[in-house]
């Protein structure tokens, strides 16, 4: 086809780029024209790929409006409708071309250079290898397209490459023809028969091997399934298979669904922007969310892997079969599938920590983001570059919603509310107010008021006191909600906050069932009668809401809920509560010193109890006896003060280790006798190990880097090594030298292993943190173009509160320096660390204007990407 556009025209990419465009929700319109089939062919080669693309176009409803195609760097080398050459000009950040016809075929050709594909969005290179990732709007970089997600179409795909540097070629849906071509190439057609929006077409071309197994599904159906690696990681594998089967058995049993093509292929690649991509029948995967064996991986990464495996498996139905109309749904799929795969993880180790584990992440990562400049609501209203929308408000807070949701329905209504919400939307790209009223028509919910969820931006602040009245034995409930205003949402209406709650009587020591107390007020109480003494108010079960709770209680009935509460989130909470408040004002010098040192007492004499507590199991007893973060601290003070953060919080960790210094150094040796295996009891023990070395580092007892070095040297299992590095990376002796040597040496060449030995050092609370992370940055192996890599040095440092907040602003400079250089290769990467200089309005004048200052700095750069550009400026704001 003749190429008609002249020669010069610059390529999308090197055009300057225009100022941000802000897309509204409220203008969504159905796209002008349908892509009903693609036919795409490649020949694949990793600086010169060759694409054509056949598309079967339709035009939707009346009008003369031209067909307008995304377009982002790959224009056309030729376009033709209908087998005539045909004009096309920019429109936008697109292409627009005339057809009069109502349906028409259209042919398009793009050149694209993989190998330079440093954003790591389109059709990539990663180690030789050739992937692509279009979620969300990677499909436009590989050839113009109606690149939305309620486009979707039928593929058919043809790879063509050469053979010996290609082995295997991998598209979606199944195998359908393959065989050799002349010069040493050879082809591959594959075809998927379930429409699809773009974000969700893969193809992944390269020299890998898989392993393989199967399963059938609850009807019969055979499906092969293969994970593909780089050769010489076939042995780290299992895991993830295992992990993939069992959530396909388990998204039969708990919701009735099952898998619906022959293939189930995943593969893993060493450059990727987030954990992994969900792709019809073919899963790609960041290498860290497959990789693992015991030698290489913590206990801790090999519950990440069967929850991202377990996460893209899911999305073949709350994703795939049903998805997202336009990106402001977002959370449609991501809040529900993260929701479904923390069940699919509690029901495969234990629940209780798991809710701790998910609870402590929304709280270190989504509420900050909540009450900071980027506060958006899980369906938010506007975006600039939809990239920055892959939030923990989307994925976590979304999944609270979905939560609270099924808390108030119960298992059996929230189950006949997805059920409708699959059978009514397969095959369609839904909206969140569809789920909704799925759920409202098949669980039988009233949830007009608690669609305020999906609309409203920041954490709801939940007072609650108990008032007993001995005269007519009742306890009173009283609670009161407070919201605080976020960016472009000043006044906000009541929400509904459902709390699971429970009174406990003092003496029995239990209580007589828990509520479901549902807030939909501003102020309300509720009356419990029967009470001749006042009970201990437990509250918030289960974190049951994505609150923060205001409780009036003494300290008396925390120690209470710590020793008593039979929901194993309250006993942890309580027991955080009193750290917290004990830290707080010992930061703020608040009560008489004699007050706080009886606290203190409290706090010991119950960690001395939980310590050996036969009740709990070493898995929950670590969650129990860990320490709110530094960055936690802050929080939950208006103007945060980093050093007097950390010297409290460095205080009462060394009270801890010195006082119970015996008791932790029986669980130590306890811990250490445990063979390693994975089960629950020896991953609880490895987990209790490296708690009670931190206790003991901290009471700085004399054999402390000895007893640290020997759980390093001894260690058969990548958990107690790098439980022991860590400990000893904050410590000043020659044993941290000699460690961190030994592991890196150990480990050169296993890259995942790599990032561990940056992420452990610039991690660390040693005095020069900040000198040893910018020689880290100067390392041989340290480089800018692997996003893991960069994550593994630079988050670890940015979260090290202390560190990071330096008064000197050199913390800062470091990361402005970082975003500067990473910006021009990877935006999607680079924005993401913007948030930690837009939290300025909660630091002391001093800092706020270093860090504003790094932010206009940024701002200043020519060429900021769309990405940065968008996070600065609503930091600024
Ligand atoms: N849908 C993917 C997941 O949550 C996330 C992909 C987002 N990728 C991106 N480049 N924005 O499983
Ligand atoms: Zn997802």
């Amino acid at each position: 086809m003749a190429d008609i556009q002249p020669a010069t025209a610059t390529p999308a990419s090197l055009q300057a780029p225009a100022e941000p465009v802000v897309i509204r929700r409220a203008d969504y319109q159905p796209p002008d024209w349908w892509v009903k089939t693609v036919a795409l062919e490649f020949d694949l080669d990793l600086s010169a790929t060759q694409v054509s693309a056949t598309l079967q176009i339709e035009r939707n409803g009346d009008h003369e409006r031209p067909l307008r195609l995304d377009c982002d760097g790959a224009l056309p080398g030729s376009i033709s409708v209908d087998g005539v050459a045909a004009n096309w000009r920019h429109e936008g950040d697109g292409i627009a071309v005339d057809v009069s016809a109502p349906r028409a075929t259209v042919h398009l050709t793009t050149q694209i250079a993989p190998d330079t594909n440093t954003q790591l969005m389109g059709l990539f290179a990663s180690n030789g290898m050739l992937c692509t990732q279009c979620e969300a709007e990677g499909f436009r970089r590989i050839i113009p397209f109606v690149d939305r997600p309620d486009n979707m179409a039928v593929y058919e795909v043809l790879l063509r490459a050469d053979k010996a540097r290609f082995p295997v070629l991998l598209a979606n849906g199944a195998l359908v023809d393959a065989g050799d071509l002349e010069d040493g190439r050879h082809y591959a057609r594959w075809h998927d028969p379930h429409p699809k929006p773009s974000y969700l077409f893969a193809l992944v071309a390269g020299d890998l091997v898989a392993t393989r197994d199967h399963f059938t599904t609850r009807s019969g159906a055979p499906v092969e399934l293969a994970i593909y690696v780089r050769e010489g990681d076939e042995g780290r594998t299992a895991h993830a298979m295992q992990a993939l089967k069992a959530s396909m058995e388990w998204d039969e049993r708990v919701y009735g669904l099952e898998y619906d093509l022959p293939v189930f292929n995943i593969v893993a690649v060493s450059d990727f922007n987030m954990g992994a991509m969900e792709n019809k029948g073919l899963n790609i995967f960041n290498s860290r969310y497959i990789l693992a064996d015991p030698d290489t991986a913590t206990d801790y990464d090999y519950d990440a892997i069967e929850g991202v495996v377990a996460h893209e498996y899911f999305h073949n139905w709350s994703g795939n079969r049903v998805t997202c109309r336009d990106w402001f749904q977002l959370s449609l799929k991501e809040g529900f599938t993260v929701y479904r795969d923390q069940c699919f993880s509690a029901d495969m180790g234990s629940e209780a920590v798991k809710r701790i584990e998910d609870v402590r992440m929304l709280r270190a990562t989504q509420f900050p983001e909540d009450a900071g400049p980027l506060a958006h609501p899980i369906r938010p209203d506007s975006y600039m570059e939809i990239s920055n929308f892959y939030t923990s408000t989307i994925y976590n807070k979304g999944a609270e919603v979905i939560r609270m949701m099924a808390t108030m329905a119960g298992p059996e209504r929230f189950r006949a509310g997805c059920d409708l919400y699959f059978a009514r939307h397969d095959g369609e790209a839904a909206t969140c107010e569809q789920f909704v009223r799925a759920m409202e028509d098949g669980a039988g919910l009233d949830l007009g008021q608690f669609r305020r969820w999906y609309e409203q931006a920041g954490t709801p602040q939940v007072q609650a006191r108990l008032e007993h009245d001995a005269d007519s034995a009742t306890a009173t409930l009283h609670l009161r909600q407070q919201f605080s205003p976020t960016p472009g949402q000043q006044d906000k209406p009541l929400m509904p906050i459902p709390l699971r709650t429970a009174l406990i009587d003092r003496d029995m020591k239990a209580h007589r069932g828990e509520q479901l107390v549902l807030l939909t007020q501003s102020e309300q109480s509720v009356t419990f009668t029967g009470f001749a003494r006042p009970p201990v108010l437990s509250i918030n079960r289960g974190f049951s809401a994505p609150v923060t709770m205001d409780v009036a209680r003494r300290s008396g009935d925390l120690l209470f809920l710590v020793r008593h509460d039979d929901d194993p989130f309250a006993r942890y909470e309580a027991l955080q509560q009193l750290v917290i408040d004990r830290l707080i004002a010992d930061i703020g010098e608040e009560g008489a010193a004699a007050e706080r040192a009886a606290a203190l007492e409290d706090i010991l004499s119950v960690f001395g109890d939980l310590v050996s507590d036969q009740r709990l199991d070493d898995s929950m007893r670590t969650e129990i006896l860990s320490l709110p973060t530094e960055a936690f601290l802050g929080e939950q003070m208006l103007i945060v003060r980093p050093e007097a953060i950390h010297d409290a919080r460095r205080a009462l960790r060394k009270a801890i280790g010195t006082r119970l210094i015996d008791q932790w150094r029986i669980v130590h040796e306890r811990a250490s006798a445990v063979p390693y295996s994975l089960s629950r009891e020896a991953r609880g023990a490895r987990k209790i190990k490296s708690l009670a070395l931190g206790y003991i580092a901290s009471a700085e007892a004399a054999d402390a880097a000895t007893i640290a070095f020997g759980q390093f040297a001894q260690a058969d299992n990548m958990t107690d090594r790098q439980g022991a590095t860590m400990v000893l990376a904050s410590m000043a002796c020659d044993e941290r030298e000699t460690a961190l040597d030994s592991f890196y040496n150990r480990y050169q060449g296993n890259a995942l292993v790599i990032d561990k030995w940056f992420s452990l050092q610039t991690g660390s609370s040693h005095a020069k943190v900040y000198e040893q992370t910018l020689e880290l940055i100067r390392h041989k192996d340290f480089t800018l173009t692997n996003p893991n890599r960069v994550r593994a040095l630079y988050w670890p440092f940015v979260s090290n509160q202390a560190a990071f907040h330096h008064a000197s602003g050199r913390g800062y400079e470091l990361l402005t320096d970082l975003i500067l250089r990473l910006d021009p290769i990877n935006p999607q990467t680079t924005a993401r660390f913007i948030a930690p200089l837009g939290r300025w309005r909660r630091f002391d004048e001093d800092r706020a204007a270093k860090m504003r200052g790094c932010l206009e700095r940024i701002l200043a750069q020519p060429g900021l990407s769309k990405d940065t550009t968008e996070q600065v400026v609503k930091s600024l704001e």
